[in-house]
């Protein structure tokens, strides 16, 4: 970490503590409050993260009253024209955009590792069919780390490189599994003469009686929807990845615990809650109602893929997620599809709405995701699987980050205590 910039005084009491801030290359200045503890005795009290820095890292920038997200520096939209997944994976995981020559090697070390050990399709085999795609998924890639025990020693960054590598090559495949296993059908082995996206909508919509060309459009749509959930950040799943390894936990039960934190509906599962609340509106004349629902206060009813933590303007890949949800139903002639013409309304409404002004509430990732996804063919409990393969080379890179700073503890976070103090234990026949 650099040198401080300048000081801030804290005073609590007749005591001063001075704080060290630090700069960043862009965002806002933190101030070091890891020796607070020590010189005051007190902690202080942030639940839900609003105002605390839990690391620091080269890898994403959010400016949220901007609505940017940079990759590496690199803006998503120009990544999300000019790039391709695989591209903006190496990016995240090695910091600069690769030349032809490391691309092709990349590829190349990403291909060989599609498939996944054939005793993983009798594990598979073990979950319920009605089982849902995410529950599988949290089970099956906590399980590699039984079948893939030569890349669990996190201190040798060697074994670091290939589960990363293995992580970003099997999901996909894993993912795809989920889906075959839960709708009766076959598994579909990885074809590595595709391309990564083209690949997983192989493996996902082939059966072996007949032959499936992928089309060319739906997989640079896929490609996009992967590129634009490759990484944000510190949001609640990547934390929840940072934490589980910051035990020294391997590899690929950390991605698993990612997983399990993306599944909630307030993070990766509200594509799939968004695509339901958009169908269950149904139509436009009833958009009114469910905007009182979610203004009223004493109804949970939210508006799914509306507000985010961090981005009080748009959230940039909505916008790039709005177009494609326009190219890909005007290619696939469903323009006309209800749900969009629904989530188009909704979102012009909401956004003249005083209560979403004024709450800086804008349609996030989610809102336009699920659209595109239900045109390709997937039923609505294969979105969050697609965030969470998208996803994994984030967690990974920031895993990747956060095991080789050799200043890395483990996290442990402290409490406001307000159980009961101090007590004796009371025998059962004197309560
Ligand atoms: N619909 C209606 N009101 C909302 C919504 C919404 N979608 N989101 C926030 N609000 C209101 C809250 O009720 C709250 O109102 P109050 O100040 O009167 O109490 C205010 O806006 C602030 O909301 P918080 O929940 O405090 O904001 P927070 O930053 O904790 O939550 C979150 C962010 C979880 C994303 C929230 O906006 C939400 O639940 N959105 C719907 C779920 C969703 O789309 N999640 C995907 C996020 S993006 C991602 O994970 C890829």
């Amino acid at each position: 970490m650099a040198e401080p910039t300048r000081t801030a005084k804290l005073t609590i009491d007749d005591k001063v503590i001075d704080l060290p801030i630090y700069s960043g290359t862009i965002g806002p200045d933190v101030l070091d409050i890891r020796k607070l503890y020590a010189q005051s005795d007190m902690f202080t009290y942030d639940p839900g993260f609003t105002s605390t820095a839990a690391c620091d890292s080269a890898i994403t920038y959010i400016d949220g009253d901007k609505g940017e997200l940079l990759h590496r520096g690199y803006p998503i939209d120009q990544l999300a024209e000019k790039s391709h997944y695989l591209e903006v994976c190496y990016l995240l995981l090695y910091g600069e955009l690769p030349t032809l020559v490391q691309m092709k090697d990349f590829e190349g070390r990403i291909t060989r590792h599609t498939m996944v050990h054939e005793q993983m399709h009798n594990f598979f085999r073990g979950f319920r069919r009605d089982a849902h795609p995410m529950a599988t998924m949290v089970g099956v890639v906590g399980a590699l780390s039984a079948f893939y025990h030569d890349s669990t020693d996190i201190n040798d960054p060697w074994q670091r490189e290939v589960a990363a590598i293995r992580l970003i090559a099997k999901l996909p495949t894993i993912a795809a599994m989920a889906y075959k296993y839960s709708i009766g059908q076959p598994f579909v082995y990885p074809k590595n003469s595709l391309d990564y996206a083209a690949n997983f909508l192989h493996m996902c919509f082939a059966v072996p009686c007949e032959d499936y060309v992928v089309n060319p459009i739906l997989a640079k749509a896929m490609d996009r929807i992967m590129t634009l959930h490759a990484d944000h950040e510190q949001n609640a799943s990547t934390s929840t990845v940072r934490l589980a390894g910051s035990s020294g936990a391997n590899p690929f039960a950390c991605i698993a615990a990612g997983i399990a934190c993306l599944w909630g509906p307030a993070h990766g599962g509200a594509n799939q809650a968004c695509l339901e609340m958009l169908r269950e509106i149904g139509t436009v004349d009833r958009i009114p109602e469910y905007i009182r629902k979610a203004k009223d206060k004493d109804d949970p009813f939210r508006l799914m893929g509306f507000g985010h933590r961090v981005y009080k303007n748009f959230d940039p890949r909505a916008k790039v997620m709005k177009e494609s949800a326009d190219e890909v139903l005007g290619l696939l002639g469903v323009e006309n599809n209800p749900t969009l013409q629904v989530a188009k309304e909704l979102e012009r409404i909401a956004l003249e709405d005083d209560y979403f002004v004024s709450k800086k509430l804008y349609p996030n990732v989610d809102f336009y995701s699920g659209i595109i996804l239900d045109a390709m063919g997937f039923p609505t409990s294969m979105f969050t699987p697609i965030f969470a393969l998208s996803r994994t080379v984030g967690w990974i890179s920031q895993w990747k980050e956060m095991i080789g700073d050799p200043t890395q503890k483990i996290g442990r976070p402290r409490q406001l205590y307000t159980g009961s103090a101090f007590r004796n234990y009371v025998d059962t026949h004197h309560r």
